[in-house]
């Protein structure tokens, strides 16, 4: 751990706030600093006089203070952070920043800011929830942000439930866990590497396409472990239900292709792995109204064309070829050598060859084979997200000299 980490901690208006001084002094004990935002409720609870002693700096809590803006502008303040941690987070500081309003200086860094965002929740259980709240957490994760999410038991009002805020213990170890992954060896930096992950689809008319069951699941663990390596990451990705790594630039397509055109888009690139499931063949006429059954016949014929192969268009020899191209390959039977010949057919470099004779569509865990050239290897069973952190270790390795 760095001995200069900084948070802007924003303190709302609830019971929990008294917590959060417990929190700077955890904090201080780790090294990181802690400048404060007091919300206005905030200050019904905890005063400004005993957060700037634990804080030991000025605590910041009005938008329109003149002295403030003078000393350090709103926007300065977020850009100042490494990380934004609000605790506790009312229901009413979820909802502003779920719809980005910018009504005080809390809202106002929140939504100012570009620094990464951990929010710790605090409210009555019935407020936690209530379709609006759990509406703005669902909004507030796709954007991002991160929670520590509020615990069980008896609350300050005299219920019991969910919503009281977690301890400051717990909240310290999520804000040291975010810390000691950017304090990752940045192997990466400086290195843009393009991955395509899940299906393709494509369209027989507006309502029906043909697709596969990729789940993405390989995929984005791959883009993420890359980014943590400091990558430049740029993911392409089919229609998939998982939320886009952090630090990861998602371009969403639908057909082969668009996953082609948003892959050549992002070129130049040092590295390019294609673990997308691309549909190989697509509807060569696809209708653009709804077919009806009665006007297509008892067994309507299916004329397909053959999409194009983006490892293989990547993998073509010449200035935009990235440095290093990885596929990927399903495998029955046979897999070692399955695996040679794509790599002699595509062009590519490297190709990760999954045994996908058990449960690897869909499914956590994951078997494969890596061919580098002559070299084989073969990795014991390790969970999807494994095979990314090794499989971004030796990208790292083959990247720098
Ligand atoms: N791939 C691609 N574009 C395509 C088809 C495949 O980029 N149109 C990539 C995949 O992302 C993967 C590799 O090529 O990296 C898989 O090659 P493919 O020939 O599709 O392998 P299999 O699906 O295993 O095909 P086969 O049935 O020929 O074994």
């Amino acid at each position: 751990m760095t001995r200069d980490q900084r948070i802007l901690l924003i303190i709302g208006g609830g019971v929990a706030a008294y917590k959060s001084l417990a929190l700077i002094r955890l904090l201080a004990r780790k090294g990181i600093k802690t400048r404060a935002i007091l919300t206005k409720a905030g200050a019904e609870f905890v005063t400004p006089l005993s957060v700037a002693a634990l804080t030991e700096d000025k605590v910041y809590q009005d938008l329109f203070s003149l002295t403030d803006e003078a000393e350090m502008g709103h926007i300065e303040l977020s850009r100042q952070a490494d990380l934004i941690v609000a605790a506790p987070a009312t229901a009413d500081l979820m909802a502003k920043a779920a719809q980005g309003l910018a009504s005080d200086l809390a809202s106002t860094a929140l939504l100012a800011t570009d620094k990464p965002v951990l929010m710790a929740p605090a409210m009555n259980v019935r407020m936690w929830l209530h379709p609006a709240t759990q509406r703005n957490l669902a909004r507030l994760k796709a954007d991002g942000v991160r929670f520590v999410e509020p615990e069980e038991g008896p609350m300050a009002c005299g219920e019991f439930g969910v919503g009281r805020m977690a301890e400051p213990e717990t909240i310290a170890a999520a804000v040291e866990a975010f810390f000691s992954l950017s304090v990752t060896p940045q192997t990466l930096a400086g290195k843009r590497i393009i991955v395509t992950a899940g299906p393709t689809i494509e369209p027989l008319d507006p309502v029906r396409f043909l697709s596969n069951r990729s789940s993405g699941k390989q995929g984005y663990a791959i883009a993420e472990s890359l980014a943590r390596l400091g990558a430049d990451v740029r993911l392409v990705s089919g229609p998939v239900a998982l939320e886009a790594p952090s630090r990861v630039k998602l371009s969403l397509v639908e057909t082969a292709r668009e996953m082609l055109a948003a892959c050549e888009a992002a070129l130049p690139a040092d590295a390019a792995v294609c673990v997308a499931a691309v549909a190989d063949w697509r509807p060569e006429d696809p209708a653009a109204a709804k077919l009806k059954k009665d006007k297509i016949g008892a067994q309507p014929a299916l004329a397909l064309v053959e999409n194009p192969d983006i490892l293989k268009t990547l993998s073509r020899k010449g200035p935009r070829r990235p440095r290093l191209v990885i596929g990927f390959a399903a495998e029955t039977n046979d897999v070692e050598a399955h695996a040679k010949a794509k790599i002699a057919k595509k062009g590519c470099d490297w190709i990760i060859a999954n045994d996908v004779s058990g449960d690897v569509m869909g499914g956590d865990a994951n078997t494969v084979m890596v061919i580098r050239g002559d070299a084989v290897d073969l990795w014991p069973p390790m969970s999807k997200t494994a095979v990314a952190d090794r499989l971004a270790q030796a990208v790292a390795e083959a990247l720098t000299p």
